[in-house]
């Protein structure tokens, strides 16, 4: 038998530069990533060969690559702590994600609704790379025999394929060489939706810039559109349309979902419960909830924005970030590669 390596806890995650990041982005996953730094070894990644499974102009990528690099940097990664790199630097990603190819089952891939929904209708013409999108996150993940895994909810089923993966390996091998990851999914945040459309995911890919806030906007626009979310016509609820556990009902998120996201986002930023929130805001009207939720994620954000833009002004800074972290990140995952090499049989004369 051969032991897995992996005796401390490691976090791995990564976040694709195919555009800016966003308020979802930052509550779901990016604001964790900053706060796991204090108990974890963390390694976090910017994903540009997942990117490229749907087609990004050449001349962008790479500053697509340091924006999202320069806003982990503004949120409060330190690199010194912890590794940021981007994954095309790194070649046990595309090497493990070959091997994963080989022990992953197309019926498992068949089932990822990610897949159906970026690939749309017309599926014959998306990219193999993006039906593949998930064998290569698993090998992201398990090249550094990570136990923990800080995701927004959409990522779910994307994390149960690379424990599928990993224990098929193991299996399929007679061995205990990848750890069995554990998704770190936290709280309302990590699904915040639309400000257009309460039922739709905040999202980079959708078509009006008005849906999200974004990392990059400035004071005025967070606060134009907060002015101009959607919201309904009545009062704010109070903490009954809470369930047992604190958490909005589905009965109220499917009637108010624009309620239940404004909320929620005004909750997470205070890093209030919605509970706390709810009995302050009950039978306010949204107009003055409104106030109240610019003035917070102007608070929050715009700092960060601001951080973001100076960084961007010294794309050698990123680079040399980058540049470390690639080299401390091979450190981990050569090895490991080096390793799976050797319990598949493939030779290294
Ligand atoms: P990406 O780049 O789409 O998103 C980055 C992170 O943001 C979270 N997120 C959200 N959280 C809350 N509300 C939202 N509306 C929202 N939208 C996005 C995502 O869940 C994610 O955590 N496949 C991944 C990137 C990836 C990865 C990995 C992640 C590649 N390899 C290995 C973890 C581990 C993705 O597309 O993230």
């Amino acid at each position: 038998m051969t032991d897995q390596g992996a005796t401390t806890k490691r976090i791995f995650s990564g976040v694709q530069p195919t555009g800016g990041l966003h308020l979802g982005n930052y509550l779901g996953a990016v604001r964790n990533f900053v706060d796991l730094q204090s108990d974890y070894e963390c390694v976090y990644c910017v994903v540009d060969l997942h990117a490229i499974t749907v087609w990004q102009d050449p001349t962008k990528l790479a500053d697509q690559t340091r924006e999202i690099t320069a806003a982990f940097l503004a949120a409060g990664i330190d690199p010194k702590s912890s590794i940021i790199f981007n994954q095309s630097q790194v070649r046990a990603h595309a090497e493990l994600g070959w091997v994963f190819n080989c022990v992953a089952r197309v019926g498992w891939l068949n089932r990822m609704t990610q897949f159906k929904d970026k690939a749309g209708k017309n599926r014959e013409a998306a990219s193999v790379g993006l039906y593949g999108y998930p064998v290569l996150q698993a090998a992201d993940i398990l090249a550094y025999l990570a136990t923990h895994v800080p995701v927004g909810e959409d990522q779910k089923q994307h994390l149960e394929l690379t424990r599928d993966i990993a224990g098929k390996f193991n299996n399929d091998f007679g061995v205990d060489f990848f750890p069995m990851i554990e998704p770190l999914i936290m709280g309302a945040a990590a699904r915040i939706m639309s400000l257009r459309d309460g039922s739709k995911k905040m999202s980079k890919s959708e078509a009006s810039d008005m849906s999200r806030i974004n990392l990059h906007d400035d004071a005025d626009a967070i606060a134009n559109k907060i002015r101009r979310a959607k919201t309904d016509p009545q009062a704010l609820p109070g903490a009954e349309v809470l369930d047992a556990d604190g958490a909005i009902t589905d009965a109220f998120a499917k009637e108010r979902p624009e309620a239940a996201n404004l909320v929620t986002i005004y909750a997470a930023l205070g890093r209030q419960s919605l509970h706390d929130v709810l009995n302050d805001l009950a039978g306010k009207s949204f107009s003055d909830f409104k106030g109240m939720l610019t003035e917070r994620a102007v608070d929050q954000m715009a700092p960060i924005g601001a951080e973001m833009q100076r960084l961007m002004n010294d794309p050698g800074h990123i680079d040399t970030v980058l540049k470390d972290g690639a080299e401390r990140a091979r450190g981990i995952a050569d090895p490991v590669i080096n390793q799976v090499y050797d319990i598949v049989g493939l030779l290294r004369a």
